[in-house]
């Protein structure tokens, strides 16, 4: 993970560093650091331990008045989060100072290597090996460039790089494979950014730097190169979006901001897709007669990402009855799945950039096999790599705990397999035209189920005090419970599991006893009566129950401690709804503990390490 940034044009580049990291916080926020030219090619590098605000001060304290400089906000991999583990790192006369997101996987070896030459390590991070290595080679070569590229040849694994040599004070350098990291376009003056909402306020204008390719940035030039130093074509992409869209629009968290956000990314995502009440989906990229000789699709994905993909499975296979296989992305990619003709691979990824989901849909292609993109950040690796993509309209999200972006994937699932059956003739035009109906519905019974809340705040105050929750469901409930499960641990630090209601009572139903929260979601009608006999195998042990369902289901509201009656729907889609009161509570119990809802801890929102 990690975010960077660089500037360089007249300003001060302090500020417009520090403003940029804190849109880049998501990306970490363990340590961060800067450094900025001053007087006579002098770097000068401030950093901290811990969140941003520490870095501002101490630079608003010391106040470093170059108009060139890089910085960087970590997520630790190699090495506690530290000072001396903060980037940016130096090379030992101080010359070269180096900002990294990514993972050196090589870093033992050529640390072996540099410290055989007589360097000395002051940190344990894979990065100063870089800032060592690139001492090593600008000494032979005396051209930064050169050095550059002498660098990458050695280094394995993946990295985007900020650079700085003290010889070239007119020039920020960057370089790339694997982690994202984008040029932004300024008059006068140019930036780099791991994303760009860390830029958009100066430029929307940006260039992105292709793998093991070198930026060479001046105030007035920007100049790529690959390995050989040959200059290599890079077209400008103009962003469209607004830069408000990345801030909190008066909510007190990113999070709620975009759970409130849901109607807006599900119709965003869906209504352009529906044309004349048929799903063309040209985006997918499969004609109609591979869609017709489909054996198989494999989805992969990671986190919330492979739990859309479970709904993905249960809506496919239902709808447009080809066999869906999900596998977490990085399990898919080592047991050497077998791949067979006629079958694609669908990755799942909101940032585009996560390393497993790469690394599946990677192994995927080399097998053969074609491959879709299911990807919410344009121009993202995944997308890029992918031979098709479909984007969701989620729009930037913030807070580490997705929401919106989930809830735009499944949408992006039911748009998926509504265009498979329907190419398949596995549903009739009639039952199509009721299921595309359901499907643009569902925007507004989201709003309908956010306006009442309150109900919801007041229990997840009831419930912050719990120790263990369990969430049961059947069928699409079981993928729903799975997303309500992990939305409650990660930002609550509340130990929860999600259980297919029907094996509870293989074992883990030993941990239920007197007052155990147990979530039963039950929208399913020919699963209803099996949940309903599952909900009851848990009270009569003493669980309390919080109970998700549509409203013509006495039975298992009767015995509930707590209940949301969903809008009614089609149950294919109640996936879309019953996630929203699990997202909001586990923000208000979230909230309610004094937890840091939208930087949980441990976690990032874009993870680009195995
Ligand atoms: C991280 C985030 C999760 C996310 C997962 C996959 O672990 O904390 O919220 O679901 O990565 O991310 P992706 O960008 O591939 O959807």
């Amino acid at each position: 993970m990690c975010g960077i940034v660089g500037y360089i044009g007249d300003s001060l580049a302090a500020p417009i560093l520090i403003d940029g990291l804190k849109k880049l916080e998501y990306r970490g926020y363990d340590s961060a650091g800067i450094a900025v030219f001053g007087e006579k090619n002098h770097i000068n590098i401030i950093k901290t331990q811990g969140r941003l605000s520490a870095l501002e001060q101490l630079v608003s304290s010391e106040n470093p008045q170059g108009t060139i400089g890089i910085g960087h906000t970590r997520w630790a991999t190699h090495g506690e989060p530290n000072i001396p583990n903060a980037h940016p790192h130096f090379n030992e006369s101080k010359t070269i100072a180096v900002v990294h997101n990514g993972i050196i996987e090589n870093h033992n070896k050529l640390r072996d290597r540099l410290t055989a030459r007589g360097y000395r390590f002051i940190s344990h991070t894979d990065t100063e090996v870089v800032a060592h290595l690139l001492d090593y080679y600008y000494k032979k070569e005396k051209n930064p460039q050169k050095a550059i590229s002498m660098a990458l040849t050695r280094i394995e694994g993946s990295y985007a790089f900020g650079i700085l040599f003290a010889d070239e004070r007119d020039t920020v350098f960057a370089a790339r494979k694997d982690s994202p990291l984008a040029v932004g376009l300024g008059e006068n003056e140019n930036f780099i950014a791991s994303d760009a909402p860390a830029i958009l306020k100066h430029t929307r204008d940006v260039m992105y730097i292709g793998n093991h390719e070198i930026a060479v940035i001046q105030k007035d030039s920007v100049k790529v190169y690959n390995l050989d130093l040959e200059e290599t074509e890079k077209e400008t992409v103009r962003i469209e979006w607004d830069v408000e869209a990345a801030e909190k629009n008066g909510f007190e968290h990113f999070m709620l901001k975009e759970i409130y956000e849901q109607p807006a990314a599900i119709r965003d995502t869906v209504s352009p897709r529906i044309i004349g009440g048929n799903i063309p989906l040209d985006e997918l990229g499969l004609s109609e007669n591979a869609i017709k000789s489909l054996r198989k699709i494999h989805i992969v994905a990671c986190g919330s990402a492979y739990h859309a993909g479970v709904v993905g499975k249960y809506v496919i296979e239902k709808l447009a009855r080809i066999p869906v296989e999900v596998d977490l992305a990085s399990e898919f990619r080592y047991r050497k799945p077998i791949l067979e003709d006629n079958s694609v691979c669908i990755a799942i990824s909101q940032s585009g950039e996560t390393a497993d989901t790469l690394a599946a849909l990677r192994e995927a292609k080399r097998q053969g096999l074609f491959t879709v993109a299911i990807v919410n950040v344009i121009g993202s690796t995944i997308a890029r790599e992918a031979d098709s993509v479909i984007y969701t309209h989620a729009g930037p999200e913030i807070s580490v705990a997705t929401t919106k972006a989930y809830s735009a994937q499944i949408a992006t699932a039911y748009l998926v397999a509504l265009r498979l059956a329907l190419v398949r003739s596995t549903v009739t035009k009639e039952r199509f035209a009721e299921y595309v109906k359901a499907l643009e519905s569902i925007p507004d019974k989201i709003a309908e189920l956010l306006s009442d809340k309150e109900s919801i705040q007041h229990y997840a105050i009831e419930c912050a005090g719990e120790k263990d929750i369990f969430f049961i469901g059947r069928g699409i409930d079981y993928a729903a419970a799975l997303e309500g499960s992990l939305k409650l641990k990660e930002i609550s630090y509340i130990h929860s599991e999600a259980y297919a209601a029907g094996e509870l009572k293989h074992g883990t139903i030993s941990l239920v006893e007197d007052g155990t929260l147990v979530v039963s979601l039950a929208t399913q009608p020919d699963l209803y009566e099996k949940t309903v006999s599952n909900t009851a195998e848990v009270t009569c042990r003493g669980a309390d129950v919080f109970a998700l369902t549509f409203q013509d289901n006495p039975a298992l509201l009767q015995n509930a401690a707590f209940s949301v009656i969903l809008p009614e729907i089609d149950p294919l889609f109640s996936a879309s709804l019953s996630v929203v009161p699990l997202q909001l509570f586990a923000y208000y119990v979230s909230l309610a503990k004094g937890l840091d809802v939208d930087k949980p801890r441990n976690l990032a929102k874009s993870v680009t390490v195995e």
